[in-house]
């Protein structure tokens, strides 16, 4: 694993070294620097390639959405456990796929020959050189770019890729929502997304998804397209797709919302573990209830 700026062992090591925080790993340097406060430990891979899988059955196993006719290179930002690169690269052999991540203890041992992995901090310029990938693929980065820094990581995007290329961005908005008034400010749902929000706000846009249309227009980019897809939490869709997503996200929800909020809460909020298990619990039994129409917009 190499990163442009790693240019001593020294510096390979501070990635490496993790902390234990309330029985979950994080990546020492990404804690102390305050740039992502995600667990870096097997648990939160597995989730991820769990994670995946749901993605996989929302877009009918399409990894790729533009129309490209012949992928060469593909960069994948913020790979984490490599559920979307690998496949990529298994999915296309001829392409080259590189992932980037501040984290390397998610990244898969055994990877394709075309696949390669690397450390490095996307909140810094991209030392990538200009007119290289076909497509970037961003997913799920709003809790790992600096608020301020959106507007720059867009351009350094629009800089790597080819004429004609493409980007491929999702986010998900992590405000529960309900368009048909189910669920209340009372909802420990609501609750632990006010908190998550929140705890976050000083460093990171979770908005982000709202304004990624106007930053990638903004950034000079043509044929701009963008979509908002209900991440459903629990079952209640009439269709049967999206139920049987819902059913399997109510099962599991308490993983995705212990993982991305208990440092964030607990460390940055200075809740007591006693009322963090307790706002988990109490919205995973909400999500059990297939009344309640909540949804994550994706
Ligand atoms: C929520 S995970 C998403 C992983 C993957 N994109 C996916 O969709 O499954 C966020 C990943 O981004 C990485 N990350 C966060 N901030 C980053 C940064 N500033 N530079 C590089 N990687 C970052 C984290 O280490 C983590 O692996």
């Amino acid at each position: 694993m190499t990163s442009p700026d790693s240019q001593t062992i020294e510096l390979d090591g501070e990635y490496l070294d993790t902390i234990t925080v309330h029985g979950r790993e994080y990546q020492k340097y990404s804690i102390e620097h305050r740039i992502y406060f995600g667990p870096v430990d097997e648990e939160e891979a597995q989730r991820l390639d769990d994670q995946e899988r749901v993605f996989q059955r929302i877009f009918d196993s399409r990894l790729i959405f533009p129309p490209i006719p012949r992928l060469r290179r593909v960069l994948d930002c913020g790979h984490g456990s490599g559920a979307w690169a690998l496949g990529v690269a298994e999915q296309y052999p001829d392409c080259e796929v590189t992932g980037v991540d501040i984290a390397p203890q998610m990244s898969p041992d055994d990877v394709p020959e075309n696949l390669w992995l690397q450390v490095d901090d996307l909140n810094r310029t991209f030392t990538f050189p200009s007119n290289h990938f076909d497509l970037v693929h961003s997913r799920l980065l709003a809790t790992g770019i600096h608020r301020a820094r959106w507007s720059s990581y867009i351009r350094d995007i629009v800089r790597v890729l080819k004429p004609g290329g493409w980007v491929q961005m999702i986010e998900i908005y992590f405000n529960v929502q309900s368009d048909n008034g189910s669920i209340t400010d009372q909802h420990a749902l609501r609750r632990w997304s006010s908190h998550y929000m929140r705890a976050l706000e000083d460093r990171k846009d979770l908005r982000i998804g709202s304004r990624m249309r106007n930053l990638l227009t903004g950034s000079g980019l043509v044929e701009v397209d963008t979509k908002m897809i209900p991440l459903p939490l629990s079952a209640w869709s009439n269709d049967p797709r999206m139920r049987d997503i819902g059913r399997s996200n109510s099962d599991n929800i308490h993983q995705l919302l212990r993982s991305l909020a208990l440092y964030p809460l607990i460390q940055r909020l200075h809740m007591s573990v006693e009322n963090f298990d307790a706002l988990v619990e109490e919205a995973q039994q909400e999500a059990r209830d297939h009344s309640l129409k909540a949804y994550f917009p994706l």
